[in-house]
């Protein structure tokens, strides 16, 4: 019997990913991808919809495909891949923005959210379409699970929307996919504001741990991480969120529970408590920078990957494009 299928991917925002990307997406992605037949793509034209220098965004693309190797997405086993690259994303795309109602669409929280912030001169169509794009990325592979975050949900459930609309108009032509949301645990905090998620395009970084910094420099932040007054290690989401968030990292980090890290630090300080969190951040990151690294020290090899996992993927997503074309007339 065939593996179910799994589809995800990142945006390439920034030159390294954050701690919270790799244990909420890439840790999960390396464990799915043994029993599903996984594909994960650098949605490069997805990052298109915020301004990027053009050498930037290449370079980004191809240090978010190296660190997806590098936190363990084996290439020989998953479809790992950037967006671009296949053109069929972007004809499905215009297909399917053709059966999304402009309401729909306009009723995308993360459009509002973000097209407030960015204000009228950044905010592209593009923006607004977004969600339309990520429809096909999913719809392409006839995939049945999507690992997402919540922010993403509403984005599935119009690709589901989307999905059962084109089949009872056209034929059934798409597998309505299911989405998995991310575990409250699996959710990953600022270190310095943490009631706020951390981010790769957060405003100021003092906050995030990046996946590809010095060792220590992800130690020293550890460090300074916001805690509180009470003196105790122990897990309360509402009133001792950074405490909180550092045990998540911990526990996520070393693969030990929670209760049994307050255990061990029981009566003792913060500062011990940190000092141990900073050695399993380091123990982690240590090797996966440096595979990383190593990586993107040889930009031919890792080209070739990308380039040959993209004919896998185009294999798979030119079917059903084909499918889509002839059933609508084109
Ligand atoms: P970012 O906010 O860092 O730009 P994205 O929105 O591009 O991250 O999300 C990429 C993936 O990483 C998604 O699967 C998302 O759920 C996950 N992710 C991002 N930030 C966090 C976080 N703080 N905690 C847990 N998972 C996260
Ligand atoms: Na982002």
């Amino acid at each position: 019997m065939n593996k179910p299928r799994l589809y995800s991917g990142m945006q390439p925002s920034a030159d390294s990913l954050q701690v919270g990307n790799y244990i909420g997406a890439l840790m999960q992605w390396r464990d799915m991808q043994q029993s599903y037949d996984a594909f994960f793509s650098v949605v490069d034209l997805h990052a298109l919809t915020t301004p990027n220098d053009p050498a930037e965004l290449r370079e980004k693309t191809r240090r978010t495909a190296a660190q997806y190797i590098a936190a363990g997405i084996e290439p020989s086993k998953s479809t790992l891949y950037v967006q671009s690259h296949v053109s069929a994303h972007a004809e499905l795309a215009w297909v399917l923005s053709t059966v999304t109602g402009f309401g729909e669409a306009g009723r995308m929280t993360q459009f509002k959210d973000k097209s407030t912030r960015y204000g009228s001169d950044v905010t592209s169509v593009g923006l607004f379409t977004y969600p339309v794009l990520m429809a096909a990325d999913i719809l392409l592979y006839q995939t049945d699970l999507v690992p997402v975050g919540d922010d993403q949900k509403q984005h599935v459930e119009l690709t589901r929307d989307i999905a059962e609309r084109f089949n009872s108009r056209y034929g059934q032509t798409f597998r309505v996919p299911t989405p998995v949301i991310q575990q409250d645990t699996a959710r990953i905090y600022d270190l310095q504001n943490p009631t706020a998620k951390m981010s790769k395009s957060a405003e100021s970084d003092a906050g995030v741990l990046w996946l590809l910094d010095d060792p220590a420099k992800s130690a020293k932040k550890v460090m300074r991480a916001v805690t509180d007054s009470e003196g105790s290690v122990r897990y309360d989401r509402e009133n001792k969120p950074g405490v909180s968030n550092l045990l998540v990292i911990y526990a996520a980090l070393s693969g030990r529970q929670i209760p049994a890290i307050e255990d061990e630090y029981a009566g003792r300080g913060y500062g011990d408590f940190k000092k141990g969190l900073a050695e399993v951040v380091v123990n982690e990151f240590g090797p996966v920078r440096e595979r990383a690294l190593e990586l993107l020290d040889d930009p031919a090899e890792l080209d070739r990957v990308l380039a040959h996992n993209a004919t896998k993927a185009e294999t798979v997503a030119n079917k059903t494009l084909g499918d889509v074309y002839d059933k609508v007339g084109l």
